[in-house]
């Protein structure tokens, strides 16, 4: 082995499909390199007497092999890659100088200049692998936090577009459905994000995560489909139709809708749609405002001892109208979580219909306007008060009802 810092490390791309490569020791190192390798398709040899939980499940589900002790010279045998990560130095020494005698790369994880290998900081984003190393020579040394940090930067960049990567390859000119989440910008997948940078045009709804729609450069045309509760700004079909045309015209598109797509979106009849017209549709999920407006209000809709289950209900149109496919009757026997959307203008005909039904009066309720938006709002209630407390407080939508128990569970943030 040889210690070296007047040369900079020669970056490489490993194709280690199917190659041994050998990891000694089991520790939290190992557990945080593993899932890298396993990516990779490595033939995983561990060598390591104990393991992290983690570590163990990986090799409990057949992931790679484990040799249950310790190190002992051979065990690089055919190996072309090695990962030395034990917290005995002797041990550590010992594998690395096997591995520089079979000219096996190695990494040391205790020593990185007796290494003849280094792992890189990496990442992935917008199908791309990002692997950073910063220098390690003697005027400019090694600097794993710093290449950790640009590593978050690009693919932050990446992810969110803000770095551009023109990539070179046909447009689809395909829509694609993304869930912009319950309205906080930064509650947007990654891949929702991309592919809102990339799109020639957008399509949002009103709610979802409209501050993004600033952010977008000014050739992206912006379609506005507000929808108002109990009205449309635009009609189903003219949003289908601006969809078809947009994407026939060979442009990105993207489909912005709040939360998720699937729930309550008509997500499904917009992919249909464009199916039918031969037009590649890609479906980003988005976090639903169902689950995550009382999460963030501090409200879990499952929680151990208290609720075992969660639905999730559109009360749109009141419980004895005709065109209701609600069991409110089943819903009212259930002990679980209600998490009602677009419920606020008939929480009084639900309340009195789950009371009927036998839903304890004191059930408690918590109404929450705008969440996860600087405007959030949360008035609380029992089922019995529901209808007066909307009223007096003036509750509007967009709001996620919460009946059950799991609302007074847990400390209001
Ligand atoms: C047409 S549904 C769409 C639901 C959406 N696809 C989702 O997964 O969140 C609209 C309803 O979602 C709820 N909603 C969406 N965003 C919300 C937010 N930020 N705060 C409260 N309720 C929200 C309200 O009940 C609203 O009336």
């Amino acid at each position: 082995m040889s210690e070296n810092t007047a040369h900079p490390a020669y970056p490489v791309g490993l194709r280690l499909h199917g190659r041994r490569v050998v990891v000694v020791g089991g520790g939290t190192v190992a557990q945080r390199r593993l899932p890298a390798l396993l990516a990779a398709g490595a033939d995983l040899l561990l060598i390591a007497p104990d393991a992290t939980p983690s570590v163990e499940a990986m090799a409990r589900a057949g992931e790679l092999t484990w040799r249950r002790r310790p190190y002992r010279h051979g065990d690089l045998d055919g190996a072309w890659y090695a990962l030395v990560a034990t917290d005995d130095p002797e041990v550590n020494a010992s594998a690395a100088a096997e591995a520089e005698e079979r000219r096996v790369w190695c990494v040391r994880t205790d020593d990185a200049d007796l290494a003849s290998a280094w792992t890189p900081a990496t990442g992935r984003a917008a199908g791309v692998t990002v692997a950073v190393l910063t220098s390690g020579t003697g005027e400019a040394p090694r600097d794993p936090r710093r290449a950790a940090a640009l590593r978050d930067a690009i693919v932050a960049g990446l992810s969110d577009g803000t770095l551009a990567a023109p990539q070179h390859r046909a447009r689809t000119g395909g829509v694609a459905l993304v869930g912009g989440g319950p309205g906080d910008p930064d509650l947007i997948t990654v891949r929702g994000r991309r592919l809102l940078a990339e799109a020639d045009v957008v399509v949002a709804d009103r709610l979802g995560p409209r501050d993004l729609l600033d952010e977008l450069p000014p050739h992206v045309e912006v379609v506005d489909a507000a929808k108002i509760p109990y009205g449309r700004a635009m009609a189903q079909e003219a949003i289908n139709r601006a969809l078809v045309d947009h994407a026939k015209a060979g442009k990105s598109v993207v489909r912005l809708k709040g939360g998720d797509p699937f729930v309550f979106g008509r997500g499904m009849e917009e992919a249909e749609q464009l199916s039918a017209e031969g037009i590649p549709v890609t479906v980003v999920p988005g976090i639903s405002s169902a689950i995550s407006v009382p999460g963030v209000a501090g409200i879990p809709v499952t929680h151990r001892g208290v609720a075992h289950e969660f639905t999730v209900v559109s009360g749109h149109v009141a419980p004895d109208d005709p065109r209701s496919l609600v069991d409110w009757p089943a819903l009212a026997r259930q002990r679980g979580t209600l998490v009602l959307l677009m419920a606020v203008e008939h929480i009084g005909a639900i309340a009195d219909t789950l009371l009927a039904h036998g839903r304890p009066a004191d059930t408690p309720v918590a109404l929450l306007q705008e969440g996860t938006m600087a405007t959030a709002r949360r008035v609380d209630a029992t089922l019995e008060t529901v209808r007066e407390r909307a009223r007096a407080e003036g509750v509007r939508p967009p709001a996620v009802i919460v009946i059950g128990d799991v609302v007074a569970v847990g400390a209001r943030p």
